[in-house]
């Protein structure tokens, strides 16, 4: 009976091989692995020094040979790599945005009329012909999901997860918050005197996709007042009294914070709608801030910094000891790792009992 189930799985990846072209272990040993580096989504503070954590631990603790891919999965499609020494990484660990280039190519997506090209196929075709004996793909959620693909298509694939947004399931930080938090955190500081000084209602967007990760984080580390995020329900008519009640108590000014992807009426932007319906709803002088990609460039903070060291380090390890198809996942203080399709699909939201959110309620800080 195993031995029928045996066999026919075996078909099944030789089927699937014989589509896609072929399983992808060419070089045997560590030493002469060739390993293969992607970004791919939206970038964010800590990318270049994860590609330096792990191409330096390749290059210097196993000597692999590494290649960096541009722009994503585009550049498996177009063949557009490059192979990367020890001198390529110098003066990344500071450094913003990605040195490889992204972009949101999504080669598994369901092919149009208009898009007769077979992608899987071609860069299945590709990884082959490259003989890359592995490909790393750092990335948020829509890269876990490919990555994932890549993976059920037999190619070795170790992910790592990036993002400013935190929602990548699986792991409890992804670098790239908190660099994107310092900075909302500075930005909400820097509103407290302009509010201040007019006796205004200041409201500021920040990013974050379907989770409030960004504005639970720094609007609780820069005195919001009111913290409004997708995943709790807000009330106009509460927002308004938080407001006058702030008033009565002698407080002329108030900082509300909101997630850019709270529910609004119309489509219309969350700080631009929160502010009219204060306005409408109170008749206090209030005044609109969207942050925008601020959040996602320039230098790192130091754990960022250090969780993509991290990261990308135990990716190489993972890639020495053969642990293919799983994400790199930081779980309390250590790093591990999760099985790729566990991790795929799924999004990490903020809970509405997270400690911050308790605790905040409990000074008065109103959530919506
Ligand atoms: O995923 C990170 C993020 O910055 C989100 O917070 C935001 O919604 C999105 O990317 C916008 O990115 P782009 O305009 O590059 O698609």
């Amino acid at each position: 009976m195993y031995l029928i189930i045996f066999f026919i799985l075996l078909s099944i990846t030789f089927i699937f091989s014989y589509l896609y072209g072929g399983i992808y272990v060419v070089n045997q040993t560590v030493e002469t692995m060739r390993i293969g580096i992607l970004t791919s989504g939206g970038d964010c503070p800590g990318i270049n020094a994860t590609i330096r954590g792990v191409c330096k631990t390749a290059i210097n603790h196993y000597g692999m040979e590494v290649y960096g891919i541009h722009s994503g999965f585009r550049g498996l499609l177009d063949n557009d790599i490059v192979p990367l020494t020890d001198k390529d990484l110098t003066g990344l660990l500071n450094m913003g945005g990605t040195v490889l280039g992204t972009s949101r190519e999504k080669p598994f997506k369901k092919r149009t009329s208009s898009t007769s090209e077979n992608k899987p196929a071609l860069m299945l075709k590709n990884i082959k012909n490259l003989q890359l004996d592995c490909i790393v793909c750092i990335g948020g959620n829509g890269t876990q999901k490919t990555a994932a693909k890549l993976a059920q298509a037999g190619v070795n694939v170790v992910s790592i997860p990036k993002t400013i947004d935190n929602d990548v399931w699986g792991t409890d930080f992804s670098f790239g918050f908190d660099s994107a938090v310092s900075i909302a955190t500075d930005a909400i500081d820097r509103l407290h005197s302009t509010a201040s000084s007019h006796q205004r209602v200041m409201v500021i967007e920040v990013m974050g996709h379907k989770a409030g990760w960004i504005a639970l984080h720094s609007g609780m580390a820069g005195g919001g007042d009111i913290i409004l995020i997708p995943e709790l329900e807000y009330n106009i008519h509460n927002i308004g009294n938080t407001i006058i009640e702030r008033l009565k108590k002698g407080k002329a000014y108030s900082i509300v914070v909101v997630a850019e992807g709270i529910k609004t009426v119309d489509g219309k932007k969350a700080a631009e709608y929160i502010a009219q319906e204060i306005e409408y709803e109170t008749g206090f002088e209030t005044r609109e801030t969207v942050l925008g990609y601020i959040q996602r460039g320039g230098s790192p903070t130091a754990f960022d910094r250090n969780l993509a060291t991290r990261m990308g380090g135990h990716a190489t390890e993972m890639i020495a000891n053969g642990q293919f198809g799983r994400m790199v996942a930081l779980q309390g203080d250590a790093i591990g790792s999760i099985p790729l399709d566990q991790a795929a699909g799924k999004l990490k939201l903020v809970n509405e009992d997270h400690d911050l959110i308790v605790q905040g309620k409990r000074m008065g800080i109103c959530f919506g």
